[in-house]
């Protein structure tokens, strides 16, 4: 059996997923991959997504001897979990927006699903609504703005709230008490979205129930309490000063560069 925790995503929200995992293991080995050079995920075809996400991911489970591996991405999570399943032999997890959650808790019958522009499109996420929340009134909100806010804000860089309030304008016109996270990038704007769209509408992620199946899949060797070693490797070149500074306040070890063949 592999020995660490490999999370995925495009770019910094799958940190938001793995801080998650990382209160419950703390002393587990992670490995955190994020596809850089193709962000935003939300604006690529189903096809590149597909083919590129696989290639990436099964080679990486392989380097990094990987015991599980998380999908935190929306957008990848709604194409490519059963190729990825149908090649690799240990337990993926995807990320799915927390749509029936948000209807149980929903006073007004109104939600909102914020998410990127693939997820809210998807056939996948239709009928996550059809099957969990007929009975409610489902708003979609996709944005890349809000992602690429969200890797600046992880750069160091302040986030602007008018620009903000712009984005969540048609959010902020709507009856809903529950807004969905469907997006990985969100929670990490989390104390900012609450800002703009005041106390009435609560926030929901599936981060927390993401991280309660990661210890429930590795069983036992959950338990066992390894090097607690972080590292991460994107797909640029290079990255930011300022991105590789919270890497490093996160406790990441190592931050590397990934190379793919033929890019
Ligand atoms: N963090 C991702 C998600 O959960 C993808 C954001 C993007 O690259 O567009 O959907």
């Amino acid at each position: 059996m592999g020995n660490s925790i490999l999370v995925f995503d495009s770019g910094i929200g799958g940190l938001s997923v793995l801080q998650e995992i990382r209160a419950r293991l703390p002393e587990h080995e992670y490995c955190y991959l994020f596809d850089n050079a193709r962000l935003p995920y939300g604006e690529l075809s189903e096809q590149e997504l597909i083919s590129g996400c696989v290639c990436l991911i099964e080679d990486m489970v392989a380097r990094c001897n990987a015991a599980v591996v998380v999908i935190a991405c929306n957008t990848a999570s709604t194409l490519v979990l059963p190729a990825l399943r149908s090649r690799l032999s240990i337990p993926v997890v995807g990320v799915v927006p927390a749509i029936k959650p948000a209807a149980a808790m929903s006073h007004s019958g109104h939600i909102g699903l914020l998410a990127t522009p693939g997820t809210v499109r998807r056939a996948y996420t239709h009928e996550l609504i059809a099957s969990h929340a007929k009975d409610s009134q489902v708003h979609l909100f996709g944005s890349s703005e809000l992602v690429m806010m969200a890797e600046a804000k992880m750069a160091g860089q302040p986030v602007d709230l008018s620009t903000l309030s712009k984005i969540l304008a048609p959010v902020k016109e709507t009856e809903i008490d529950v807004l969905v996270l469907g997006c990985t990038h969100f929670p990490l704007l989390a104390e900012e979205l609450s800002q703009v769209l005041g106390e009435t509408i609560r926030l929901l992620d599936s981060g927390e129930a993401i991280a309660r199946r990661v210890v429930h899949l590795l069983g036992e060797a959950a338990m066992i309490a390894g090097p607690g070693k972080l590292t991460a490797w994107h797909t640029t070149d290079a990255i930011s000063e300022g991105l590789s500074t919270s890497l490093r306040a996160l406790g990441f070890n190592a931050i590397l560069p990934y190379r793919i063949e033929g890019r």
